[in-house]
């Protein structure tokens, strides 16, 4: 029950009296009266500590995060490994949503956030909130401010099943004291949808896998690309540029260590940029209907284009829609040369 401080205390006080009453034996004579005097104030001094100890671990008990609701989650550093379910932006500096956000779900969470229900404890939905960087018509994705996260947790029972946590986005400690105030109470509104608002954005539905066959110098569409490694996030809004859109860049697996740290892609490596219409509102820019792909695979053998095969794809038939990837691609990708062609960087 006493923590080891106090225990510490008592054996000191112990071998005072054991000192003491050995010393007292020995002196008994001389010293009776001062020894008897001394002891006294010993017994004093021992009694007001012990209480010391007993009210100061009574306060430490009732200090203990009552509820389930408060306990606080690990942050899960692996959240870039995880599925990307969505993005947004609020511009609105004084929304406690402000930000250019990024949606994350693990593997056990994933089916359920795709049918907007039945999450097994241990799904975990995290939600990052990157500094929106505006250049002209331009928005890129800047540094981390802040992350928030929900952890399924049947047991956490007064906050709808889910634990609720906030971290700061460098030290990614907790930031949050009163998940039921600030954030529970909020989500209540998305109690039909197990207090989730957000969805899966950008799932791929092929019209008919065996039509997207590959042809020399040439791939096929990659219709798993929503399970790859989300890379960078950006949003256009110039419409007369051939980059327009509100673009999410996914890399697969055999790229993504050469994403992560701009080295060089190994052979099989691919890299896609979905061009999704920016749907704007007050201020809030959010993922609608997909445009375009455009996407490019490392093969080395392909010498005329840097080593990489470029293509571009409808948005519909999945199709490849490029004549000229050279004129059409290559050429405008080569000021990118010590970057082995790649413009954008990984965010982490
Ligand atoms: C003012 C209402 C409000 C508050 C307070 C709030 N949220 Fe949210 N939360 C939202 C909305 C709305 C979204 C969807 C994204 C958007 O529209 O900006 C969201 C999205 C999320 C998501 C992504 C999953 C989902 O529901 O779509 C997580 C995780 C999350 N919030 C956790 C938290 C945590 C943790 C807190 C407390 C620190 C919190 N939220 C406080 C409104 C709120
Ligand atoms: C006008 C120059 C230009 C042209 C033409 C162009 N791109 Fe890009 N591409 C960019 C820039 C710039 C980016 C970085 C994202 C951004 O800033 O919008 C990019 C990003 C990409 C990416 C993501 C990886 C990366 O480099 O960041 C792929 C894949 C890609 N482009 C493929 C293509 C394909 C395929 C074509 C031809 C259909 C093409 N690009 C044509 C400039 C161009």
């Amino acid at each position: 029950m006493l923590d080891t401080r106090s225990r510490w205390k008592v054996v000191v006080f112990s071998f005072e009296i054991l000192c003491a009453f050995i010393r007292n034996y020995f002196v008994r004579k001389k010293g009776e009266a001062m020894m008897q005097r001394f002891l006294c104030v010993l017994a004093v001094v021992l009694t007001c500590s012990f209480i010391g100890c007993t009210t100061k671990n009574t306060v430490t008990e009732e200090t203990k995060p009552a509820v389930k609701e408060a306990a606080q989650l690990e942050f899960p550093k692996d959240y870039k490994n995880w599925t990307h379910a969505t993005s947004k932006i609020i511009l609105d500096k004084t929304s406690p949503l402000y930000g250019f956000q990024q949606v994350f779900v693990n593997d056990t969470g994933l089916e359920a956030y795709k049918n907007g229900g039945g999450y097994p404890d241990g799904s975990i939905i995290l939600l990052g909130f990157y500094e929106p960087i505006l250049e002209g018509d331009d928005i890129a994705q800047g540094d981390i401010i802040w992350y928030a996260v929900m952890k399924k947790d049947s047991t956490a029972e007064r906050t709808g099943g889910w634990i609720f946590d906030g971290f700061d986005g460098k030290t990614f400690t907790s930031t949050v004291s009163d998940p039921i105030g600030g954030c529970y109470n909020c989500h209540m509104a998305k109690k039909n949808r197990e207090y989730v608002f957000t969805e899966f954005a950008g799932e791929v539905n092929p019209p008919d896998e065996a039509s997207l066959e590959s042809e020399p110098n040439d791939f096929a569409f990659p219709v798993d690309f929503r399970s790859w490694q989300h890379s960078n996030f950006k949003v256009i809004l110039d419409k007369e540029s051939p980059l327009y859109g509100f673009q999410q860049i996914y890399v697969n697996d055999i790229g993504f260590q050469a994403n992560k740290t701009s080295g060089t892609y190994p052979d099989g490596s691919q890299v896609i940029v979905g061009f999704y219409e920016p749907v704007k509102e007050d201020g809030v820019i959010s993922q609608g209907d997909i445009i375009w792909y455009a996407a490019m695979k490392k093969d080395s053998t392909a010498a005329e284009a840097g080593g990489w095969i470029f293509d571009g794809f409808d948005s519909e038939s999945l199709q490849s829609k490029i004549d000229d990837p050279v004129a059409g691609c290559y050429m405008c990708h080569t000021s990118m040369k010590d970057n082995d062609y790649i413009f954008s960087k990984y965010v982490p």
